[in-house]
């Protein structure tokens, strides 16, 4: 659904010369700026290396409810995942803004599994050799445009409130964003750069 969105923002952006998604299954998208690269396996980009150079940003948007999954495999999903991919991005690419989407409530503190987990991602990323990095944590996130979750447990609550996602966003605007402003501003951040680099739902509706 995050992915979805930026995916979308990137292609409709007539400043952007080109994306490469890159993820286990394929997008179902087809335009003259993207092109693709289905791969099983995210932990490990060692054979997509010669394709991962020449590139200003990121937009690591992969991620998975931790309902139901012990820490060992949420951790593997969150952390390693990321972490391995942002350490072979950033050796390729030196120059480039690394964006990652995290969540509302991710605290190193926290007595929540997930909620230690994404800070540590978010910690570890920050500490990499990137031009910058910028760690999203939206709450609510209205989907736009048919896009639609993958995670259910993301996309039946979003069914039920669809007809009020609007007013939630008005009234309260530090806990819901849509998948397009959450797009337009991770573009935003790359291009202008952000006032912090850990961004709240309000300060992505900001932005
Ligand atoms: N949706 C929200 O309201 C919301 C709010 C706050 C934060 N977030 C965070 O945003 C992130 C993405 O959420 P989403 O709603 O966009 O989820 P989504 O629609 O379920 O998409 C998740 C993406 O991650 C990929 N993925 C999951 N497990 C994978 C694995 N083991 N190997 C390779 N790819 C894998 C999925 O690939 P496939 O397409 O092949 O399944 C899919 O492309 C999560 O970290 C979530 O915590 C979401």
């Amino acid at each position: 659904m995050v992915g979805q969105g930026v995916l979308r923002e990137l292609l409709l952006d007539a400043g952007v010369e080109k994306v490469l998604s890159i993820g286990r299954s394929a997008t179902g998208k087809s335009d003259p700026k993207l092109t693709e690269i289905v791969h099983a396996d995210i932990a490990d980009l060692s054979a997509l290396r010669g394709r991962l150079a020449g590139y200003d940003a990121c937009f690591f948007c992969l991620g998975v409810s931790s309902v139901g999954m012990n820490e060992t495999d949420y951790r593997r999903v969150t952390y390693d995942f990321a972490v391995g991919a942002a350490r072979t991005l950033a050796e390729l690419n030196p120059r480039m803004t690394f964006v990652f989407i995290s969540g509302a409530g991710t605290n190193s503190k926290s007595a929540t599994m997930w909620a230690r987990v994404k800070a540590e991602t978010e910690n570890a990323l920050l500490a990499l050799p990137f031009k910058a990095a910028y760690i999203f944590r939206p709450g609510f996130i209205q989907p736009l445009h048919g896009i639609e979750s993958k995670t259910a447990l993301y996309r039946i609550p979003y069914k039920i409130l669809g007809p009020l996602n609007p007013v939630l966003r008005k009234l309260f605007p530090g806990i819901a964003t849509s998948t397009e402003i959450l797009g337009r501003a991770m573009i935003k951040a790359v291009r202008d750069g952000a006032p912090k680099h850990v961004l709240e739902s309000r300060d992505i509706n900001a932005l």
